[in-house]
């Protein structure tokens, strides 16, 4: 399973970049508010992302609410740099969106999935990415391990003629990341906070405390 970053935060992508371990940045309008930036920066900051990340998939998502306008937009976004990926919120106007896009050689990462019927016809519309959302299924009281689970066996019964992956986005924790993987997604997108809570493990702080003490009493014998 590959791994993708779920933020618009500069800092956080260059250093989990520096990791060696990033396949690419997902970015969504509440990511870009978080930043603080402003309307008239949202593409710039798209750019400096893709720059970051130079020939890693950057998502950066489309606001617009028609077919014509998601074309429009999305195809100026995959204008920015080449590595940008339109990011589209499963309707029936991004379907059609999708479609002209994909038909134009532009990559749609197809967002807000939380059935596998969204996600089957997301892969036909011609998305190259699908993004069903972990988290806010478990907020609702439903499984959404379970739901990306059937979304993965799903979409990957079929050939589309063209790739496409599943990106397990909502993801809020260790656990998970590893039940993604069990799934079979072909992506995790991961917020950096846990990111970070995946590196880290109770027994590793602890085994390296004692090596260090162990260590000094070496140092001193
Ligand atoms: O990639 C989708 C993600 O940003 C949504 O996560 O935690 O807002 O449900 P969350």
């Amino acid at each position: 399973m590959k791994f993708f970053i779920d933020t618009a935060d500069l800092d956080e992508i260059r250093e989990a970049a520096s990791w060696g371990c990033l396949a690419g940045v997902t970015t969504n309008p509440s990511l870009y508010a978080r930043t603080g930036g402003r309307l008239a920066d949202f593409e710039d900051h798209m750019v400096r992302i893709a720059g970051i990340c130079e020939g890693l998939p950057v998502s950066a998502e489309s606001t617009a609410t028609t077919t014509q306008e998601m074309i429009a937009e999305g195809t100026r976004l995959a204008a920015l740099a080449p590595n940008v990926v339109v990011k589209l919120p499963v309707c029936d106007a991004a379907l059609a969106a999708t479609h002209a896009l994909a038909a134009q050689g532009v990559e749609v990462n197809m967002t807000l999935v939380f059935s596998a019927p969204q996600a089957l016809l997301a892969a036909r519309a011609g998305a190259r990415y699908i993004s069903p959302f972990i988290g806010r299924i478990d907020d609702i009281g439903y499984d959404g391990i379970a739901c990306l689970e059937e979304i993965v066996r799903a979409v990957h019964n079929y050939d589309y003629g063209h790739e496409v992956e599943i990106i397990a986005a909502s993801v809020r924790s260790p656990h998970h990341v590893t039940q993604a993987a069990l799934m079979g997604a072909d992506i995790a997108t991961v917020p950096f906070g846990a990111l970070k809570n995946c590196v880290r493990h109770p027994l590793t702080v602890e085994g390296l405390a004692k090596f260090e003490a162990d260590w000094e009493k070496v140092r001193n014998a």
